[in-house]
């Protein structure tokens, strides 16, 4: 028997520079089971149901190499209008945590990574000529029957009105397309500078100037939004009203907030809260996808939905899709164990 060799895989010890920098230079040549049924990404036809979400992907070659581990649609990494550094060390601190219900406060650091983690990156950028070049590179290496997805967010200052808000994120999206993505996502987890509280995705009114703004720099683009955590249905109702006319589909979730403490109960971060990713949010994230998929029964809509948190296996990945999804996008599991798309491709299969 071949001894098993260790696939490469993201360093959370080492900074998100050197993790640019080192990113996997060889595919790795595996066998790729297929999945058996009918699967679509916005309606577009895919081969599995299975993504990874915006994150893990910091770069075309990283883009790549899972892309030979079992994953159809690939979402790059957020990406911005202008550079942007990532916050130091730690970026990705693991917690001690039960299944959140909700925001939570002082979770227990740990040592080692138990399935969940608290993400802490700033959503790092290159500058636009590179990932745009990047992007391109990218779209010309990968396999035709794959889907490439850029996640873009957008970069306010302290005096812009939402209307500028909304022309970063169209300038961002138009350039993603216009250097060969098949898709854009935009992250509307972010701060709604136009209100200075809360994110964006929870003031419906204001994500949907930006959704439309959008929607016009894109053509008919799929267009997915990516949303936070939301648990009342009256706001996941104005969510669908508001982003349903521009976006093909919204995904969620992206991490769920807590506060960490560490071993002797110091706060890590400032005290500031980050999301939390991993086993940790998946049974609120698939509640969530069953919320808006009855929603958007009820109005006879064609929104699609894409689940995201805490997927490691096959069964999880059913979860999602009994609620509701269309497909699913993984990100800490692909981080921990690059080999996860393959095995959960096998577990299908079975
Ligand atoms: C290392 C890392 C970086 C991430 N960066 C982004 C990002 O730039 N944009 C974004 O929309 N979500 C980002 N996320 C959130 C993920 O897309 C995803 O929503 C979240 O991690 C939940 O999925 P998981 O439980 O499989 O990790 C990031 C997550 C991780 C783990």
């Amino acid at each position: 028997m071949r001894p098993h060799v260790q696939l490469p895989r993201y360093d959370r010890s080492q900074t998100y520079r050197w993790n640019y920098d080192h990113a996997p230079a060889d595919l790795p040549v595996v066998d790729v089971p297929p999945v058996a049924g009918e699967w679509t990404f916005c309606g577009r036809p895919v081969r599995s149901p299975l993504g990874i979400a915006a994150g893990p992907l910091l770069n075309g070659r990283w883009l790549l190499y899972y892309a030979a581990l079992g994953f159809d649609v690939l979402t790059y990494k957020t990406t911005r209008s202008q550079a942007r550094d990532c916050y130091p060390l730690p970026n990705l601190q693991p917690v001690a945590s039960e299944p959140m219900t909700g925001p939570a406060r002082g979770m227990p650091a740990a040592d080692e990574m138990l399935g969940s983690w608290a993400v802490s990156f700033g959503m790092p950028s290159k500058a636009p000529e590179d990932w745009r070049a990047d992007v391109a590179w990218t779209r010309s290496r990968l396999p035709p029957e794959k889907l490439l997805s850029v996640s873009v967010v957008a970069t306010p200052q302290p005096e812009w009105s939402l209307d500028e808000l909304a022309d970063d994120f169209a300038r961002c999206a138009r350039w993603a397309i216009e250097s060969g993505a098949d898709a854009v996502e935009t992250n509307f987890s972010c701060p709604n500078v136009s209100s200075r509280d809360g994110q964006l995705y929870q003031q419906p009114r204001a994500a949907g100037v930006v959704a439309q703004r959008v929607r016009e720099a894109i053509g008919t683009a799929p267009y997915l939004i990516k949303i936070g955590f939301v648990r009342d249905a009256a706001l996941a109702g104005q969510i669908i009203d508001t982003l349903g006319p521009f976006a093909d589909g919204l995904s969620m979730t992206n991490c769920i907030s807590a506060t960490v403490v560490g071993a002797a109960g110091q706060p890590l971060f400032g005290g500031e809260p980050r999301g939390i990713g991993g086993d940790a949010i998946r049974s609120a994230s698939v509640a969530q996808v069953a919320l808006f998929a009855d929603l958007i029964r009820e109005r006879a809509l064609n929104l699609r939905l894409v689940g995201v948190g805490g997927i490691s296996l096959a069964q999880h990945v059913r979860e999602y899709l009994a609620a509701g999804a269309e497909s699913v996008h993984l990100a800490s599991a692909i981080m921990v164990d690059p080999e996860v798309g393959l095995r959960i491709r096998r577990e299908l299969a079975a």
